[in-house]
């Protein structure tokens, strides 16, 4: 047998009707916010995460899944979704599209050569939004809005959003500089990575897995306290904004996130759900107003987030949430070879109406087919055999009440939508007086 790629999994047919939730949820949101959704490539040449993702952090360093194809090309399957937007919005000049700022979302599999737990996996569907074109901090303050509308949207309420700034290229600049000089005498403790990772970028050593406890990252200094004057002007806007807005936000000064694209702004937003074991970050974005222009566009601030859906489903067990029952609205019970083919022409003109059906293609006997209509859980029984066919008729029977009854087929459609919502109780399509005749 050939086994699934480790780090990967199924989503079976049970599973799917989650995932069609969340996904319609997404859709849903991102329309209040007014966020167009962009489709980019799986792949794209891996020197555009190399640049955009930063050759220093450890999805590039460790996690990318590179390879040559067959014309010699270098490409990575994509680990991340903002790289692949920016290039997009350069290639195809949207940056000077009258419709300012763009609000663009997307959603797909993402690829990283992660060690697989629950919640982190090598193939894993990230949904992103991101804003290009505008500096101001309202616009941080409304990512982060839309992040939290999106969670609560899915009854996901029990969340900390964390937020920091790293500040403009120059705060940065200097605080690496500080980081540096303080970690120098300090750095043996620190993981062999950590000893590569200060010199090359001494902030990729905050986001350390292993030395993550270590009181040396602990009492490190904080990016903050390194802020230009504007750079904290920035900040504080946001964090006023977020506070007009409504929203409950803790200020995590350790905050540095993974990528090396931020300035300004950086937030988390982490669930405290059992159910998410240890990755309880559902999602991470902030202000990258550099990248474009280091990408070879011009010069567009931007900021925005992604999370990962497997967090959220995971997230999601944990939640209250009524889940509605699969059903079917008519299973067709065809008796005799004559009135199979009719039968499957009535159900295919139901389904043209938007009712779901199915059919017996197993030629069942009777109850065989009563079995099956009833694991399908069908609200109608449609019984069509070579009498119903001679007087052109059907006939239905509602499961909820038990009540059957004989209906002109020219009615059919009618007298199923109209006895859906009422749960059954009608004239079967016949009386000429009701709503539905
Ligand atoms: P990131 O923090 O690398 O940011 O990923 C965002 C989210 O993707 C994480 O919070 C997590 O929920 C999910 N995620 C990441 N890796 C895995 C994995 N191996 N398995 C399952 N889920 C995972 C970014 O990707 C940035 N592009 C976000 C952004 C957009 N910043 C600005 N715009």
């Amino acid at each position: 047998m050939i086994s699934k790629i480790k780090g990967t999994y199924d989503i079976l047919p049970e599973e799917s009707a989650k995932w069609q939730d969340v996904e319609e949820t997404i859709k849903n949101v991102s329309k209040l916010f007014n966020f167009k959704e962009i489709r980019t490539p799986i792949f794209e040449y891996s020197e555009l995460f190399h640049r955009g993702v930063g050759e220093t952090t450890d999805i590039v360093k460790k996690e990318t899944y590179d390879f040559e194809d067959r014309g010699g090309r270098v490409v990575t399957l994509r680990p991340e979704g903002t790289a692949a937007v920016v290039r997009s919005v350069i290639e195809n000049k949207l940056y000077a599209s009258a419709n300012q700022p763009l609000k663009l979302y997307y959603q797909g599999p993402m690829f990283r050569y992660e060690r697989p737990q629950k919640g982190r996996y090598r193939q894993f569907r990230q949904f992103g939004a991101e804003a290009l074109g505008s500096d101001s901090p309202l616009i941080d303050a409304e990512i982060i809005n839309f992040a939290s509308t999106l969670l609560e949207a899915l009854r996901i309420n029990d969340i900390t959003i964390k937020v920091n700034s790293l500040g403009d290229a120059s705060s940065k600049e200097l605080y690496k500089e500080k980081l540096k000089e303080y970690l120098e005498p300090n750095i043996h403790e620190l993981c062999p990575d950590c000893n590569r990772r200060y010199k090359e970028n001494p902030l990729r050593v905050l986001d350390c897995k292993v030395d993550k406890d270590s009181p040396v990252l602990k009492e490190a200094p904080k990016p903050l306290d390194f802020l230009t004057e504007e750079a904290k002007f920035h900040f504080e806007q946001v964090i006023t904004a977020l506070d007009s807005i409504g929203l409950n936000y803790v200020i995590d000064k350790t905050l540095v996130r993974g990528l090396d694209y931020y300035t300004h702004t950086v937030f988390e937003i982490d669930a405290n759900l059992e159910s998410l074991g240890a990755q309880s970050t559902l999602l991470g974005g902030g202000r990258y107003n550099n990248l474009v222009e280091s990408l070879d566009g011009p010069s567009v601030p931007a900021v925005g987030f992604a999370f990962g859906m497997e967090r959220l489903l995971l997230a999601l067990e944990s939640v209250d949430k009524p889940v509605a029952e699969p059903f079917i609205h008519c299973f067709m019970i065809a008796l005799g070879v004559d009135a199979q083919n009719d039968a499957l022409r009535i159900v295919n003109q139901l389904r043209h109406g938007g009712l779901i059906c199915d059919y017996d293609f197993f030629n069942k006997n009777l109850k065989g087919k009563f079995k099956q209509a009833e694991r399908l859980n069908a609200m109608f029984l449609l019984i069509y055999g070579d009498e119903e066919a001679s007087k052109n008729v059907i006939n239905v029977k509602d499961t909820r009440t038990g009540e059957q009854e004989e209906v002109p087929l020219t009615n059919l459609y009618r007298y199923i939508v109209g006895h859906i919502n009422s749960g059954g109780s009608s004239c079967g399509g016949n009386c000429s007086s009701c709503d539905e005749c």
